[in-house]
């Protein structure tokens, strides 16, 4: 492959993915989802923010000493103590880059950073080299890219090149470039920028118009050379571009894109679901690629077409993204050892024998339950054991539900708080109302409830219900999740993980906005 027509895919999902409202992932989380990344042959995965936090650091750290297959990178401001900070994160890493950037449009370069644009240009080559002097991989953004001036962009980016950046990167950081504009400011930064052959052109474009795809595809037809995405399209805001749609663009259409990622396809699907269960943000059925609905048809008239002839009706094979690849992982019979190696094949890290064996446990329960196991069940039991693990103030002890027509749900509770077993019992408009009142009565947390969703995990009426709840308190957001074959359950499981997410975590620093 020529290095002309290769396509870098960037994956931002545990950096800029992470900064979406209730998207906060725990370092084993991060973990898994860096795994498969690297399964799916990512090229550079941003693994965090190190300066953001001690566990934003550790999560980067971790991300470096495993991964061996992608180059990892973290972000910093143009500051010697966040490069400081990335390069220390990235040490144990086997190929790294250190992704340092400052804003350059007029309304950032006043109001924010209240800098004169020379002293700009003046801080990013002194950022710039400062990260070379930790790596020879060193990314500079332009942060609001597509609200700058050209004949500025032209200058910051000469200089950061000449400074040693490797990677220049073009970000539409407020979603506001439109396709054929956003790609000829690119192409002319190319063809402007006297020594724009020492450095790939990156773009990295939010969604708030509902065009970060598109715009970073009208970007690569004039010469950016690496997109960043998210699985799922998860990111600030309305999000970044989605890596899916991203890949499968330009892999379907040749004829428009010449360019080649080094992505295995397959694995697209897995992770997207993976990426949802973690951070509880459900894939709309009709989203392209991953969604339930992305290759289902509905149509006679289609479906007499499919089965006539496929490309009919079909541009992708469902199979080429992974969908249908789910086998038959384990049952009521495998053993702990099977459940171990599974587990372990599919990235998932259990700290200790406890948490091996409560994992165990509650796989041969579900197992009772559930004849067929599959992979996402994994990944659910998983992370709704480590979500009872992460902080043990409120637990479910045993709850009893029932509902009638014409007669108002009630719900009993019991729960042990901070080691002392209470009991509640409450009625509400649905039965999961009721639970939820039930726990409010014991607890009285205060919290408000912004989103309940409930996902089916497989397919079936055994499957396993997987819950989400997003609840927010004094300006904190926090999601939480649940799973089990019966939804009230799940509900409860989730409203108590939010609620012990709500005591435990220190509220999230975002250094991104500040100077
Ligand atoms: O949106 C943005 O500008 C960013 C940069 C830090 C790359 O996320
Ligand atoms: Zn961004």
């Amino acid at each position: 492959m020529s290095m002309h027509n290769k396509l870098v895919i960037f994956d931002t999902t545990l950096r800029d993915g992470e900064q979406s409202p209730g998207a906060s992932m725990t370092k084993a989380e991060k973990l898994r989802i860096a795994k498969s990344l690297e399964k799916m042959r990512v090229d550079v995965i941003e693994a965090g923010f190190a300066i953001a936090s001690q566990g934003d650091f550790d999560s980067v750290k971790a991300i470096a000493d495993t991964v061996r297959e992608s180059r990892i990178c973290s972000l910093s401001r143009a500051l010697d103590k966040d490069i400081d900070r990335a390069a220390e994160a990235l040490k144990g890493a086997e190929a790294s880059r250190i992704h340092t950037f400052i804003a350059t449009s007029p309304i950032h370069m006043k109001y924010k950073l209240q800098m004169e644009p020379d002293a700009v240009i003046a801080q990013a080559i002194h950022a710039v080299k400062r990260a070379r002097n930790y790596t020879d991989d060193v990314e500079f953004s332009c942060e609001d890219a597509g609200r700058s001036e050209i004949d500025f962009l032209c200058r910051i980016i000469e200089a950061a090149i000449d400074a040693g950046a490797t990677t220049i990167n073009i970000p539409d950081t407020v979603g506001y470039a439109i396709p054929a504009q956003f790609g000829e400011t690119v192409g002319t930064l190319i063809e402007r920028i006297p020594n724009s052959d020492k450095a790939i052109f990156s773009v990295h474009c939010h969604n708030d118009l509902g065009l970060a795809v598109a715009n970073s595809l009208s970007a690569v037809n004039h010469g950016a050379r690496q997109v960043e995405c998210t699985i799922n399209g998860l990111g600030e805001r309305a999000g970044n571009a989605s890596l899916e749609e991203l890949v499968m663009a330009v892999r379907t259409r040749p004829d428009i894109f010449d360019v080649v990622t080094n992505i295995d396809t397959t694995q697209i699907v897995p992770a997207s679901k993976l990426v949802s269960t973690i951070t509880g943000f459900p894939v709309q059925p009709n989203k392209a690629i991953v969604g339930a609905n992305a290759f289902a048809h509905e149509s006679g008239i289609h479906q007499d077409g499919i089965l006539k002839h496929r490309e009919t009706y079909e541009i992708m094979k469902a199979e080429d993204v992974g969908w249908h690849t789910n086998s038959l992982v384990l049952g009521k019979h495998s053993g702990r050892n099977a459940f171990r190696s599974r587990i372990e094949e599919l990235g998932i890290t259990l700290e200790s024998e406890t948490a091996l064996n409560k994992a165990f446990s509650a796989f041969k329960e579900l197992a009772d339950k559930k004849h067929e196991i599959f992979d996402e069940d994994l990944h659910a039991l998983v992370s709704d054991t480590k979500a009872i693990e992460a902080d043990e103030r409120y637990q479910l002890v045993c709850m009893s539900v029932t509902s009638e027509t014409g007669v108002a749900p009630v719900a009993k509770v019991t729960l042990l708080v901070d080691g002392e077993e209470l009991s509640a019992e409450n009625t509400g408009s649905g039965p999961v109302d009721a639970t939820f009142c039930a726990i409010e009565a014991l607890v009285e947390s205060g919290i408000s409830l912004q989103l309940y969703s409930v996902n089916s995990i497989t397919s079936g009426t055994d499957s396993q219900g997987e819950v989400t709840v997003r609840v927010e308190k004094g300006g904190r957001i926090v999601n939480g999740l649940g799973a089990d074959t019966d939804i009230v359950i799940a509900s409860a499981k989730a409203y108590l993980h939010a609620l012990n997410l709500m005591c435990s975590t220190q509220a999230k620093r975002h250094p991104q906005g500040e100077v």
